[in-house]
């Protein structure tokens, strides 16, 4: 059966990459962006596959408005919502220059606010399917069992996102809807660096097989691309 997803964060690195794997094994997928006119490789990506298999959306997770006028544009059931869109501003120890206002702002808006903002605008179209996800793209830097010090937004940022996951796999499954929280592995994009571990295609193809394992009984996971678990 065709599913529809819904990826935020689709114009680069690990968001383009589930778009194209989701659409080449014959999914639809609603593919949202900040800038639709900027986002070359995934109007190429698009023009690559089924006619209807990728639609494109503008959408700022930031702006709740702009993320109400892309779920006013679709109609139907919503399979999985994907929160992928992220930033990691500033690295370093406590005293590095990069941790500035605007940077724990943009940080806590783009990674945590804009995970809550886009399930509650898609939540309707998510009660219209019949085994409706939410996957939220974490990191393992979210982990406080771990940390290990240093790149201290980021880690709160992406802390804050798997607490979102948690707490909204309690609040949604009376309603249906499984929650997971994901650490893509470190994937050599824009963010993970040329330096990386894994190409964006494999992580993405491990992200899509995890979410199909996600249900109301594994729903508050917070797991890796090949389904090792992750301390909170
Ligand atoms: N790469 C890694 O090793 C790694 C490891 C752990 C977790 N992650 C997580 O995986 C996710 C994807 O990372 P990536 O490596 O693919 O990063 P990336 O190459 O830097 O891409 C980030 C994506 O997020 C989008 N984005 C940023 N702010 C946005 C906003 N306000 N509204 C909508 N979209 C926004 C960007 O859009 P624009 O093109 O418009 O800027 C871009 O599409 C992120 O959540 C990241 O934290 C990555």
């Amino acid at each position: 059966m065709q599913r529809t997803l819904l990826i935020t964060g689709a114009s680069r690195g690990i968001g383009l990459a589930m778009v194209r794997a989701a659409a080449g094994r014959g999914d639809r997928v609603i593919a949202c962006v900040r800038d639709p006119g900027s986002a070359a490789d995934l109007a190429a990506a698009a023009r690559g596959a089924a006619p209807g298999a990728i639609a494109i959306r503008a959408a700022d997770v930031t702006d709740p408005a702009s993320l109400a006028a892309a779920a006013l544009a679709e109609q139907g059931a919503i399979d999985v919502v994907v929160c992928n869109a992220g930033v990691y501003r500033a690295r370093g120890g406590i005293e590095a220059p990069g941790y500035t206002a605007d940077a724990w702002a943009e940080t806590m808006m783009t990674n945590v606010a804009g995970v809550f903002f886009t399930v509650r605008a898609f939540l309707p179209h998510l009660e219209r399917a019949p085994n409706p996800k939410i996957a939220i793209i974490s990191s393992v830097m979210a982990s406080s069992a771990k940390a290990p010090g240093g790149s201290y937004i980021y880690r709160a940022s992406k802390a804050a996102a798997t607490n979102l996951a948690r707490n909204l796999a309690t609040d949604l499954g009376p309603r249906g809807i499984a929650v997971g929280a994901y650490h893509p592995g470190w994937v050599r994009t824009d963010m993970g660096g040329t330096g990386a571990e894994l190409d964006a295609a494999t992580s993405a193809a491990g992200l899509l097989a995890r979410f199909e394992t996600l249900d109301l009984d594994t729903t508050g996971v917070f797991e890796d691309y090949r389904g090792t678990p992750i301390p909170y």
